[in-house]
């Protein structure tokens, strides 16, 4: 375990943290070599991330592989990723459950292929018992579009009955999202340079801190993941509250 990896376990690092891998396309046309080529490169990566998690005290990990807007990429690009999916789960599946990694899936999964869900399912079955780290993958995943599905699903439960219009508050509304069963991410960390959120856990990140690197997704290394973390660990958070 490097140092600063051990400071940050000790000094308060996050606890749940969520990455929007971008930059695949760019580190793959910079090297004359098509999109699907970065994706797989970040593909790889995802690996060493997960890894590096339980030396830096991350229990939850939570990860955007595919949008709800991500459908709009040309049919090659979007085939090429679902494929990857498949075999990402096929090649991943021992070695996640070895390493005691817990894999969930959210998104709508009502566009998904028959196979990749089946896929998914069986992988969440798998690890199921699993606890030393929580990999979440957001696949057909939108913030706007997890809000309308809770929404949707909130008011069935009162056209049905067995909840009230006065049952609903944001305690309420949570439990009918995606990530019902987990925290609240702390940190939330771009790559590529890009500053902005693209719908990644709208309601959920509320109150992160955000971590935005110049650094391309397939060229993100443990050790800088170790370093992004630490940084956190020495920032003052007040979820809206003041110091004493
Ligand atoms: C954004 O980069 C990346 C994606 C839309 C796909 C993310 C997928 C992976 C990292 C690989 C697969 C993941 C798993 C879990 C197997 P971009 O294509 O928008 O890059 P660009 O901005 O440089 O074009």
């Amino acid at each position: 375990m490097a140092a600063d990896a051990q400071d940050t376990t000790f000094g308060g690092g996050p606890e749940h943290v969520a990455i929007i891998m971008d930059g695949n396309g760019r580190w793959a046309q910079s090297r004359g070599r098509p999109r699907l080529f970065g994706h797989h490169a970040g593909a790889r990566r995802v690996r060493d991330i997960v890894n590096a998690c339980p030396d830096l005290g991350v229990k939850y990990l939570t990860i955007f592989a595919f949008s709800t807007e991500n459908w709009k990429r040309t049919q090659a690009e979007v085939s090429g990723l679902m494929a990857l999916f498949r075999r990402y789960i096929v090649r991943e599946a021992r070695a996640l459950h070895d390493e005691g990694v817990r894999v969930r899936f959210i998104g709508d999964r009502i566009r998904l292929d028959e196979k990749l869900v089946a896929m998914m399912d069986e992988l969440e079955l798998l690890t199921s018992g699993n606890d030393r780290v929580h990999l979440t993958i957001a696949l057909n995943y939108g913030g706007r579009d997890e809000v309308t599905r809770a929404a949707k699903r909130l008011a069935y439960e009162i056209e049905q009955g067995r909840l009230t219009h006065k049952d609903v508050d944001a305690e309420t509304l949570s439990r009918f999202l995606d990530t019902h069963v987990l925290p609240d991410p702390d940190l939330v960390i771009r790559t590529s340079g890009e500053a902005r959120i693209s719908n990644f856990l709208l309601w959920q990140s509320a109150y992160a801190e955000y971590e935005f690197v110049d650094t391309l997704w397939p060229d993100f290394t443990p050790e800088e993941f170790a370093r992004v973390c630490d940084g956190y660990a020495r920032r003052d958070r007040r979820f809206g509250a003041v110091k004493a």
